[in-house]
This record gives structure tokens, sequence and C-alpha cells, in this order.
């Protein structure tokens, strides 16, 4: 059982990166093996939109490192994005990947039947974490991915997916940051919920692929 994160933040081992390390870390306990990969430690070429990959499972762009990340990709049983929200959007290095990806799913779905989810982080209270959370499920399933949220197994529901922010309170007019995401009870919260999810969907899938 093998859960890859995938940190689309500009900076290395910040809030987005916490919370994917959160969901790790559940899923960790439950006995998957498990690695977040920071896209920022990788050179990715812009897409050129050349259409290669319409005829061949392939990218035409060799000379960068996206091939060490696609690799892993189709060796996961479970890919998790992280991404913070820059302009209510994914960050720009996020979205380069996914463009970069689109081989993955056009001549054959590689990616087909694995388990997908994901995790955002913003500044503000909303600040964009819902949209930038549905461009990541929309890319997911658009690869046949299983996407899983972060609603308990009780059937409790406190957010639409692990979405967290800096904003504590306003005091005075004023208002009052979190430190980091750390002091995010609810986000973490969401975090390991979807880390015990994303591990309990892979071994209902696991079971269904016994009994065919
Ligand atoms: C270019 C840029 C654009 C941003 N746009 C937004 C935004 O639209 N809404 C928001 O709430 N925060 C925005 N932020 C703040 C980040 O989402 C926030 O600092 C987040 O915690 C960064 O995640 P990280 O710690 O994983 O890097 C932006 C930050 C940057 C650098």
């Amino acid at each position: 059982m093998k859960i890859l994160a995938i940190n689309g933040s500009h900076r290395r081992g910040r809030n987005t990166a916490k919370m994917l390390e959160t969901v790790l870390e559940e899923a960790r306990s439950l006995g998957a093996e498990t690695e977040l990969l920071e896209l920022s430690d990788y050179n990715i070429k812009p897409c050129r939109a050349c259409n290669h990959c319409l005829r061949v499972i392939e990218c035409s762009i060799q000379d960068d490192d996206i091939k060490l990340i696609t690799d892993k990709m189709l060796a996961a049983d479970a890919i998790v994005l992280g991404s913070p929200v820059y302009i209510s959007n994914v960050t720009g290095l996020m979205k380069n990947f996914m463009d970069r990806t689109r081989w993955l799913h056009m001549c054959r779905n590689t990616l087909h039947g694995k388990v997908g989810a994901a995790v955002t982080h913003a500044g503000l209270r909303n600040g964009g974490q819902e949209l930038t959370q549905i461009i990541m499920e929309r890319y997911l399933a658009s690869h046949g991915m299983i996407v899983v949220d972060s609603r308990d197994q009780e059937g409790r529901i406190y957010n639409h997916g692990p979405m967290g922010t800096l904003f504590e309170r306003l005091e005075d007019g004023r208002v009052i940051w979190k430190k980091d995401v750390e002091e995010d009870s609810l986000a973490l919260h969401e975090c390991r919920t979807l880390g015990r999810n994303i591990v309990r969907q892979l071994q209902l899938l696991k079971a269904a692929r016994q009994e065919v």
C-alpha cells in the first residue's frame, strides 16, 4: 500500500507540506508506505502543447525531471495532491505539473483505479481553498482516480476536505493570524481523517479485487 503525496507549494516544508505529512503520518500508522515529494525540488519545463501525447503514451519533453515524478505516480496506489492557494487557484508549480502529466491519460488512462485526494492551505479564511480543492480533485477524477475526502466514518462533516487557513479571529477590527497550520486544529483533524479514509478505500479495493 504505497501513498505518494505531491506538494505544489513554492516553499518546501511549510503549511501545505505539514498538512500532507499529517495525512501520511496517519496512513503510516495503519501500515501504509509513504513518500512526500516537493515539486519545488524538481525541474519541470512547461508543456509546449505539441500534442505528441495524443498519439503516444509519453511526453515529448525528455530532458527534465517529470519522468522521475510520473514513475512514482505509476508505482503508487494512492496520490495526494497539496497546493497553497495562489490567487484563488493552485500554484504555478502545481498547474505546470498537471499540464505535463497530460500524457498519463490521453491514449490510455494509466492512473485509472488509483485512489486520489487533495489538501489546500491559504492565508485568508475564505481565500479560495474550496476552488483550489475542486481543481485538484477534478484533475484526479479526470485521470480515472477514485477521489476520497475527509468525511469521517461516523458521517460527521466539518469541511469539504482538508482546507487550512492562517486566519484566527478578529479582535477590535484587527486580524489575529495563526502562526502556522500547527495551530489549525480543524485542518489537521481533517488531514488525519483523510489519511484513514485513503487507507480504508485501498483496503476495500484490495478486497474487491481479490473477490473478482
Ligand atoms: C503569489 C501568492 C498568491 C496568494 N494568493 C492567495 C489567495 O488568493 N488567497 C489566500 O487566502 N492566500 C493567498 N496566498 C497566501 C498563501 O496561500 C498562504 O501563505 C499559504 O499558507 C502558503 O502555503 P505554504 O506555507 O505551504 O507555502 C498567496 C500567496 C502567494 C505567494
